[in-house]
């Protein structure tokens, strides 16, 4: 990779404040139901130990915005920390002022402080250039880890820098790697299933993917959209009528690739909660029209089997949003076709990388996420990455 690396620099015995992304869902009890992102962050922390560094780690949760919340703490995730590398996480209760600066000034070799959340701070989201300052003073280096945040423009993404000399980690090394081989350099055929709830939130990617994918295959409710934009008769499925005119834009800049949309649904003949009821009527569409009163809910069997046929003959391939209420037992068809489909490919040779948050939850939930090439940690991140765009977080590191 262009950047500069941990493995690219002299860390050894120094200070280092390393941006990890510890942002993880938490229960009402303050239980971490996901810990993923905190094991990605081990390689990264285990060869600081290695080199015999002090380690000060720091990262947001949630959104507090700017204020003390303590349902936003990053206590738990120390514990878990603490667990996972089988040695004591030390836990400070802020991440500036004079406590903390003691608290890092005494941290010994091979030990491990973790800063509560930076976003308890309305600076760290402004990219206030004093707050930045006061976390640069906390160590002698500076490591960007932390994929998930680097499209933000904030000060422990895109301030800290100008303090502190820096390098990326090994897990925003590995997801540079895999994303940007895929937008690069990408084994053919390229092809991408992009799924979601709503055409507004994928306009970029579809639009900068047609210029790099062979194929392009949507599933979820926006295909509802798509479908609307061509006269095809949808129901009362989810369509964001003011996309119409967009759609339609869209799909005449991907004709010059595959552009799959379903020509099959599962419909059913409630709306959002009442979805899940036991008495909401389920059918099976006889082709591509969805009858007045009902919704599309997944993708029906004729497209899984036109889709698995693409995705069977892809040697790169990127999932981004699930093909249906996948949440839903008996919606979760498509989607687990889909995902199993992308496992097989990968078995004969295929690189497969999964974003956002939606596709990784079906991914584990078909009991897949071990036979996928790369899941990524980042939602947002992940997503602006395939629109091309550059990442404030990844632009203020230096290069090689
Ligand atoms: C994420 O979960 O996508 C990242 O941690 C970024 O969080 P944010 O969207 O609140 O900035």
């Amino acid at each position: 990779m262009a950047k500069l690396t941990v493995r690219d620099v002299d860390l050894k015995s120094k200070k280092i404040l390393v941006r990890v992304d510890y942002n993880v869902p938490l229960d009402k009890s303050q239980n971490i139901t996901d810990d993923t992102r905190i094991k990605e962050s081990l390689p990264t922390i285990k060869y600081l130990l290695e080199k015999n560094c002090r380690i000060i780690l720091c990262s947001h949760l949630g959104r507090p915005k700017g204020k003390v919340a303590p349902e936003f703490s990053l206590k738990p995730v120390a514990k878990r920390l603490s667990e996972l590398l089988k040695q004591e996480v030390k836990f400070a209760p802020d991440c500036t002022g004079d406590e903390v600066k003691k608290l890092a000034e005494v941290l010994k070799p091979k030990e491990i402080l973790l800063l509560e959340n930076l976003r308890f701070h309305s600076e760290e989201e402004k990219n206030d250039e004093k707050f930045a300052k006061q976390l640069s003073e906390l160590a002698e280096f500076f490591v960007q880890d932390a994929f998930g945040t680097v499209h933000r423009v904030h000060a422990s993404t895109a301030g800290v820098n100008k303090f502190l000399p820096s390098a990326a980690g090994f897990l925003l090394e590995k997801e540079i790697k895999y994303l940007g081989d895929a937008l690069q350099n990408p084994a053919r055929p390229f092809v991408a299933i992009l799924g979601g709830a709503k055409v507004s939130d994928k306009i970029g990617v579809i639009e900068n993917l047609s210029k790099k994918v062979d194929a392009i295959l949507i599933g979820g409710a926006m295909a509802y959209t798509f479908l609307k934009s061509q006269g095809i008769p949808v129901g009362k499925s989810l369509v964001e009528e003011d996309k119409l005119d967009l759609a339609k834009d869209l799909m005449k800049k991907t004709d010059k690739i595959q552009f799959l949309l379903p020509i099959d649904h599962i419909i059913a003949d409630k709306v959002a909660d009442a979805l899940a009821s036991e008495d909401t009527n389920v059918e099976v569409t006889k082709g591509i029209e969805i009858k007045d009163g009902w919704l599309g809910v997944d993708i029906g069997a004729t497209t899984i089997i036109k889709y698995k046929s693409v995705i069977k003959s892809a040697k790169t391939i990127v999932l981004n949003g699930p093909m249906g209420v996948f949440e839903i037992d008996r919606f979760a068809a498509g989607t687990n076709a889909v995902v199993k489909a992308i496992a097989d490919a990968t078995s004969k040779g295929a690189i497969s990388i999964i974003g956002g948050g939606d596709s990784v939850s079906a991914v584990k939930k078909a009991g897949v996420a071990d036979k996928v090439s790369h899941i990524s940690t980042g939602g947002g991140a992940s997503l602006e990455f395939l629109e091309g765009l550059e990442l404030p977080g990844i632009a203020a590191l230096k290069e090689k």
